[in-house]
């Protein structure tokens, strides 16, 4: 899987998907610390250690680089940013019965605002699944020669 590059300067507000997120109840906010380990614990259960990995570097730094997608105290969803290396996006995931309600879309959007504001220019998507997603949502476009990049000979754990 080969990384992206996003142009966040290029990128409109996420007007849309906040309204449309807020019309169905769902808040998308930053994690706080005392969430840490419930939603490492969340994405351990639905995405594995190493995503579990991830959110836990998330929350070992300020401002956390994890957006939590919540409706009534329930996590939907999440995303992470400045974990693997700064200027990363990612991880992400909604919970499977989730998915097509635009939390995924909505998550994106507010992440890489969010990194925007952080004085960022560019967003780099690690070792990205959903090309397709990321291709039409903010314009993403592969890096030549990115294929493994920084994960090459990563460690895996007896479950991963
Ligand atoms: C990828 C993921 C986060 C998308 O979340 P979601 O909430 O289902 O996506 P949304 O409902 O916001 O979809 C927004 C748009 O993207 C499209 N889309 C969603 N997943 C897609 C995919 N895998 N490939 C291409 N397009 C996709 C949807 O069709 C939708 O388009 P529409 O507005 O024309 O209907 C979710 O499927 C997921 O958790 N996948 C498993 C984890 C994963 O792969 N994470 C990314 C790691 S790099």
């Amino acid at each position: 899987m080969a990384d992206l590059l996003v142009k966040l300067y290029a990128l409109e507000p996420p007007t849309g998907s906040r309204a449309a997120m807020a019309a169905a109840g769902i808040t998308i906010r930053p994690a706080i610390a005392p969430e840490k380990r419930a939603v490492a614990q969340w994405v351990e259960e639905r995405f594995g250690d190493r995503w579990a990995s991830e959110v836990e570097v998330a929350f070992a730094h300020q401002p956390v680089g994890c957006l939590v997608a919540v409706q009534d105290g329930t996590v939907l969803g999440f995303a992470c940013h400045n974990v693997t290396a700064i200027g990363f996006f990612g991880p992400t995931g909604v919970d499977p019965d989730q998915r097509g309600k635009g939390i995924g879309e909505a998550l994106l959007r507010e992440t890489m605002e969010a990194m925007r504001h952080l004085g960022h220019a560019y967003a780099v998507i690690g070792g990205a699944g959903p090309v397709a997603f990321y291709e039409k949502i903010v314009g993403a476009v592969e890096i030549p020669g990115s294929t493994s990049g920084l994960y090459h000979g990563m460690i895996r754990s007896r479950t991963d």
